[in-house]
């Protein structure tokens, strides 16, 4: 992550000016991941409350509007890295935007999505990430922790982020995959598992993933290297990843 990273500023009139980057909202979540709007509804088609969590929610603005929209019939969960993006940011945020309290999410903090989740096995009906996988260093064990964490018939949308046309050819495949010391596709990879559809995301360079829960999902990747490409360049984003297929 990027250090200096700003949360809020003042504007002239003693108003706060909030990180746009950290609320992208609905509105942000159409381009990268789809109509998540649409998926719920179809969950809550089938039950009367659902959970969803957000991995990586920022000021939780997708999250706020989504309780906004469905009310009693969510439970909206988010998660961030930095320990100062917390509970209390979030309600500041929440209320200074207009939300009541009811509609805060709850928040978890230093979770680091390249790890195991800090969550129990079948424990979310929807689960949504954008603009957040760039940081996450290892994303097949990411994929294979959200569907450990869905609930069965459970769904994840999850961005990928896997192409950048901005970055140099070197690093313009963000989540490369080798097999036998070529590179593969990796939409096409991720296309093979029955459980994975890959969308490409609107007016972007890259992809998402919608997921459905199965028992236990193995990517069969093992993360070989990485690189932090906006240490070398601070107008690139995010961590290269390269992966090999496992034997
Ligand atoms: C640009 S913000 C996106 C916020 C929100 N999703 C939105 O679209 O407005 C990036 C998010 O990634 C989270 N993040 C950074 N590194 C992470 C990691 N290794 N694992 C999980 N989340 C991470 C940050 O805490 C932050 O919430």
């Amino acid at each position: 992550m990027r250090k200096n990273y700003w949360i809020k500023k003042e504007d002239k009139n003693g108003g706060i000016i909030w990180r746009r980057g950290r609320a992208q909202g609905l509105e942000g979540a159409k381009g990268r991941i789809g109509n998540i709007t649409k998926q719920i509804e179809e969950l809550l088609k089938k039950k009367k409350k659902i959970k969803v969590l957000e991995i990586g929610t920022g000021f939780g603005r997708a999250l706020l509007e989504l309780k906004q929209k469905f009310g009693e019939r969510i439970e909206t969960h988010g998660t961030n890295y930095e320990k100062e993006w917390n509970q209390k940011l979030t309600a500041q945020y929440s209320l200074d935007q207009g939300f009541s309290r009811e509609e805060i999410p709850k928040i978890y903090t230093k979770i680091d999505a390249g790890k195991k989740l800090r969550f129990k096995s079948n424990n979310f009906d929807f689960v949504f990430c954008q603009a957040t996988v760039q940081y996450i260093i290892d994303r097949a064990l990411f994929i294979e922790e959200v569907n450990r964490v869905l609930i069965k018939g459970g769904i994840a949308v999850l961005e990928l982020q896997e192409y950048r046309s901005d970055h140099p050819k070197k690093y313009q495949n963000m989540f490369e995959i080798r097999k036998d010391n070529k590179v593969i596709s990796t939409i096409k990879y991720l296309n093979n598992f029955g459980n994975i559809k890959v969308r490409k995301s609107l007016g972007r360079d890259w992809h998402y993933i919608i997921m459905s829960k199965v028992k236990k999902l193995n990517l069969k990747l093992k993360l070989i290297k990485h690189i932090h490409v906006e240490k070398i360049n601070k107008n690139w984003w995010g961590t290269k990843i390269i992966c090999e297929i496992r034997k």
